[in-house]
């Protein structure tokens, strides 16, 4: 394995570079290169057949990078395509899963909320996670619209408000004390959040514990010896949303895949 390979990371968009921001963050020298599919977002409506066929395509991009290891920054995408993405490539995948468990463990009123996608929230492998955790009651919510507006500049919009008001308010009175992210794009909602619910309900999202995952493989597989450590981002739709995300310092690329 050549360590100086980069990083893969990829989403349905740019909701995903709140992991690759982590792993960043966690890895300095590594170098990334990040994928935000946002011509075909939001995966969270589409089918598992065309969810599969998508991250396989972001897959086959990456490859062509010369990536030693693929992030799979989208619980959508983890949780319908992961199993056959590492049946087919032979590369290692980690993949972002809602952080159930450790809400579950923590929670002192055993109700926890979580707001994701239908995808996920439809998915075998998030009902498997669920029913290990049968002693707690878990509120689901799919956040319908929210991937949308995020993609489109527009978190801090009235539309915005109201429709976390209406995804969290009934949260609330069900007396949640964790709200799990279970989307890669939420954590950019979490200032909008924060002014809606309660100071003691806890929300936690599963950024940072995919970059550890990601440290304990390279434990394995090797670490970026060199110095061109520089991220690379990729979008297939018009970069503006993506560049201000990341912000100037960054070189955000329009690209068709
Ligand atoms: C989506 O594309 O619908 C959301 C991505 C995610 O589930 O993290």
């Amino acid at each position: 394995m050549d360590n100086n390979k980069p990083i893969g990371i990829f989403d349905s968009g740019i909701g995903g570079t709140s992991i690759w921001r982590e792993i960043h963050h966690l890895l300095p020298n590594e170098k990334t290169i990040y994928l935000a599919d946002s011509k075909n977002a939001p995966y969270g409506e589409k089918s598992k057949q065309e969810i599969i066929r998508l991250s396989m395509k972001n897959t086959d991009f990456l490859l062509n990078q010369d990536c030693k290891l693929i992030v799979v920054a989208c619980n959508t995408a983890t949780t319908n395509a992961i199993r056959e993405l590492r049946a087919k490539y032979d590369v290692p995948f980690i993949g972002i899963e809602p952080a159930i468990k450790p809400a579950a463990i923590n929670s002192r009123t055993q109700i926890i909320g979580i707001l994701a996608t239908k995808g996920t929230l439809n998915s075998e492998l998030f009902h498997k996670t669920t029913e290990m955790f049968h002693d707690t009651k878990i509120i689901e919510q799919i956040g319908y619209g929210l991937v949308e507006l995020i993609e489109n500049g527009q978190i801090e919009s009235p539309e915005m408000t109201q429709l976390l008001h209406s995804y969290l308010d009934p949260m609330i009175e069900a007396n949640i004390d964790f709200l799990v992210l279970g989307c890669s794009h939420y954590p950019y909602l979490i200032p909008q959040i924060r002014k809606i619910i309660p100071n003691h309900i806890h929300i936690i999202d599963s950024g940072l514990a995919v970059a550890r995952q990601t440290q304990n493989l390279l434990n394995e597989i090797g670490f970026n010896s060199d110095n061109n450590n520089k991220p690379v981002f990729y979008t297939n739709t018009n970069p503006e949303v993506l560049q201000t995300i990341v912000g100037s310092n960054y070189a955000v690329q329009e690209k068709d895949f």
